[in-house]
């Protein structure tokens, strides 16, 4: 297939777009590099049997969209801003970018007759009322503007699923952890506000430590738990999800593993991988963070086979090869 992959020059995307290539498919990626790296891509095409082809530029335009779409017959959607605490700072960048991105990409679909697509949701579209584990069809409530952004993305994919013939899928991504076993393909993280490289930072001494948020909470060790799952797991949850498309409509599915891990398991998971103990710092709870937060993944294994393979040490294993070996991510842009 030929396939267009939107933000396939970030941190998901460049895992992606690998896989995509090594399973056969021709690749055209389209992103602003707002985030993302070329060098990411240039790594991608050591490792590929062909390099994928970038197109740089904003989904929202339309026009340019429209060209790159030649020939596509499936749009991997992944071009959006992420950070939870920034769009409550500024969400309407948020509504800008990854709505107005959106609006833009179906746009050009409709008008190229490209109707299937594959669409990078999240975990925080989800009611912080909701219990666990969280089943798609629970209580679906973002408490930030990213989220909202997010499940108004579903519902415009539903809207254009029942009105416009469009096939979808909608992958509620949990945490993505980890980087390529190769260690050349990875997160480049500048202000990371994920645990796992914030941990690497500490551990590397580009923190003076890091700071557990709450040990006071009602779980086994007192801190948060957390569904993480290996971005190449993820990566792979999507040539999974591809099968969907064959079914009209737009369906959904939690990418997570199922088994969370705590704040002080992934501390305990990092020291291992490192050899030294990770210096940290106990805070206070911060104000919105859920004790647990834990997929179920049971729809997704149910209709497509989807079972995530790696545990938690080969995630923080690999996140570590790749810290290690690239101190500087892919270098300055
Ligand atoms: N990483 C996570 O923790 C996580 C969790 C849940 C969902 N997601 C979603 O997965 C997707 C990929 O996330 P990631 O972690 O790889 O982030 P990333 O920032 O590394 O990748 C996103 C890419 O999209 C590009 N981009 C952003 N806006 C664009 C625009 N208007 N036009 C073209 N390109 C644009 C960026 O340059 C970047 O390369 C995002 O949609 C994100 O919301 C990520």
């Amino acid at each position: 297939m030929r396939t267009l992959v939107t933000g396939g020059a970030g941190y998901i995307g460049s895992h992606l777009v690998l896989d995509l290539l090594q399973a056969g498919h021709e690749v055209v990626v389209l992103d602003d590099l707002s985030n993302g790296h070329p060098r990411a891509l240039e790594r991608v095409a050591a490792l590929a049997p062909r390099p994928a082809e970038l197109v740089v530029g904003d989904v929202a335009d339309v026009p340019l969209v429209r060209r790159a779409l030649a020939g596509v017959d499936v749009v991997l959607h992944l071009a959006a801003f992420k950070a939870v605490g920034e769009s409550m700072e500024h969400p309407e960048r948020y509504f800008r970018n990854n709505l107005g991105g959106l609006s833009g990409l179906l746009t050009a679909m409709r008008e190229e007759g490209v109707k299937r697509i594959l669409y990078s949701s999240t975990a925080a579209v989800y009611s912080p009322q909701a219990p666990m584990p969280l089943r798609e069809d629970s209580m679906v409530g973002p408490d930030s503007p990213y989220g909202w952004t997010k499940a108004q993305g579903e519902q415009m994919l539903s809207w254009m699923a029942a009105r416009a013939g469009f096939s979808a899928v909608s992958l509620r991504y949990f945490n993505p952890v980890g980087a390529h076993p190769s260690g050349s393909i990875g997160e480049h993280v500048v202000a990371p506000s994920n645990l796992v490289p914030r941990v690497l930072m500490a551990l590397t001494g580009h923190l003076p430590a890091l700071t557990v948020f709450g040990s006071d909470y009602d779980t086994a060790d007192g801190t948060c738990l957390r569904d993480y799952i290996h971005v190449c797991d993820l990566s792979r949850a999507h040539l999974v999800a591809l099968a969907a498309l064959e079914r009209p409509g737009h369906h959904v599915y939690n990418v997570g593993t199922g088994r969370p891990h705590s704040v002080r398991e992934v501390l305990a998971a990092c020291a291992e991988v490192a050899g030294r103990p990770v210096p940290v710092v106990e805070g206070p709870r911060r104000a919105g963070d859920m004790p647990v937060a834990v997929a179920d993944p049971a729809r997704f294994h149910a209709d497509l086979g989807f079972r995530a393979e790696h545990d938690l040490h080969g995630m923080v294993a690999s996140a570590w090869r790749w810290w290690t070996e690239n101190p500087q991510g892919y270098g300055p842009r």
